[in-house]
């Protein structure tokens, strides 16, 4: 409790950042992955895994551009920062740790932009992007309070007509579908998470798919178990 009261008063943050809660997530999910390390080991790597898989398909490496980077602990950053000219991270909040992880790569900038632009600016998509990720951040787009299913969904929608739009590489990575069950009950409650390919653009080249024990019971409370499917789409 110390540490994150710390963390919240130490790590730099835009005012619309923070007031919007970004921060006190980011060091939500800071501390759930250092408790769930092992739960969270497989969902990482993976994710990791298709970044890499994607960047290996880039012609060109001129910029990697990151949305959602977040802590990076699911981010092939250094394999990034030696392959690419430049890579940009953007994010609402740059934890403490990834921004010293940024430090030691040459090229690598940090972003402060809402890619939604409902609570803060939005970035800019720069023209020699050769590879973009949306990195386990669309199915979080609008998960606060007032923000109603239909609108999550135009948001999702938009993100990915505007990641898509770049005609460059993309790997996206969010969950599908989310899990929760609950102590003495035998059937999880089930959640799907849609994020539509805008009409028009040609299906992925490859998806891959995996489970994400996000919080085993006793994490948000000792009587619920979530869990999420995980996909990673990559058009190129
Ligand atoms: C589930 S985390 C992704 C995991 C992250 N890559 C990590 O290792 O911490 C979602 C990330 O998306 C960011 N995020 C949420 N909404 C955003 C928005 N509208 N614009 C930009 N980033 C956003 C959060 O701050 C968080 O870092």
């Amino acid at each position: 409790m110390l540490t994150e009261a710390l963390l919240y008063l130490l790590t730099p943050c835009p005012r619309w950042a923070r007031r919007a809660g970004y921060l006190r997530e980011s060091i939500a999910i800071g501390a759930r992955c250092n408790r769930r390390k092992k739960d969270w080991a497989g969902h990482l790597t993976n994710s990791k895994n298709a970044v890499l898989h994607a960047a290996g398909l880039c012609g060109r490496k001129r910029r990697a551009v990151v949305l959602g980077s977040g802590h990076g602990f699911d981010l092939p950053l250094e394999a990034l920062a030696a392959t690419f000219g430049r890579v940009d991270l953007v994010d609402t909040v740059h934890p403490l740790g990834l921004r010293l992880r940024a430090r030691q790569h040459r090229g690598v900038s940090l972003i402060e932009a809402d890619v939604t632009g409902r609570d803060g600016p939005r970035p800019a998509y720069p023209a020699d992007t050769d590879l973009i990720v949306s990195l386990n951040l669309v199915s979080q787009l609008g998960v606060a309070p007032g923000i109603d299913a239909a609108d999550r969904e135009i948001m999702r929608s938009r993100h990915m007509a505007e990641t898509l739009s770049l005609g460059c590489v993309a790997c996206v990575i969010g969950d599908i579908e989310r899990r929760e069950l609950r102590h003495g009950e035998s059937e999880p409650e089930m959640v799907s998470i849609n994020w539509l390919s805008p009409a028009g653009r040609p299906e992925p080249l490859e998806i891959r798919e995996w489970r994400w024990p996000v919080a085993p019971f006793g994490e948000i409370a000792s009587t619920l178990d979530v869990s999420t499917t995980v996909r990673a789409a990559i058009w190129a």
